[in-house]
């Protein structure tokens, strides 16, 4: 699957989004090292701190069907600018590994492509605690 084609069901997935309070919608689409797509959006919450973002959904989904390894995440808004994962989501994404594309897109569907091992440097993982 090429990364246009991720960015679509990502972009598709966006319209799902529940958010009544930031009125921002954001959707993502996994690719598994076996290549299925897995797709997410984010779920707010009157408890605004119990919110889920897009790539968390996507992600969540995949390992609660049993798929761990991942080759490409998008991720896209209703925005003019890219939208990057948040801290959470980058390190929730990095339990699985940092060699993974990171591919933000805008609201015309432009986009750009990142590792996550550059947008999560000197990440925490599990190696650090079982090195202790
Ligand atoms: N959000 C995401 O779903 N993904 C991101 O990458 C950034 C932020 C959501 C969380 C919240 O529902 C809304 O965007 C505003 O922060």
């Amino acid at each position: 699957m090429d990364d246009f084609d991720l960015i679509k069901l990502a972009n598709e997935a966006k319209e799902k989004a529940y958010a009544p309070y930031s009125k921002f919608k954001v959707g993502a689409a996994i690719l598994t090292k076996e290549g299925k797509v897995f797709t997410g959006c984010n779920i707010e919450n009157a408890s605004f701190g119990s919110t889920n973002c897009a790539e968390r959904t996507a992600l969540f989904k995949a390992v609660s069907e049993g798929y761990r390894n991942f080759s490409k995440i998008a991720i896209v808004a209703d925005s003019e600018d890219f939208t990057y994962p948040c801290g959470i989501c980058r390190q929730v994404i990095a339990e699985f590994g940092t060699d993974i594309e990171v591919i933000v897109a805008n609201k015309k569907l432009e986009y750009k492509v990142h590792q996550l091992y550059d947008l999560l440097p000197y990440a925490f993982s599990k190696k650090d605690i079982e090195r202790r």
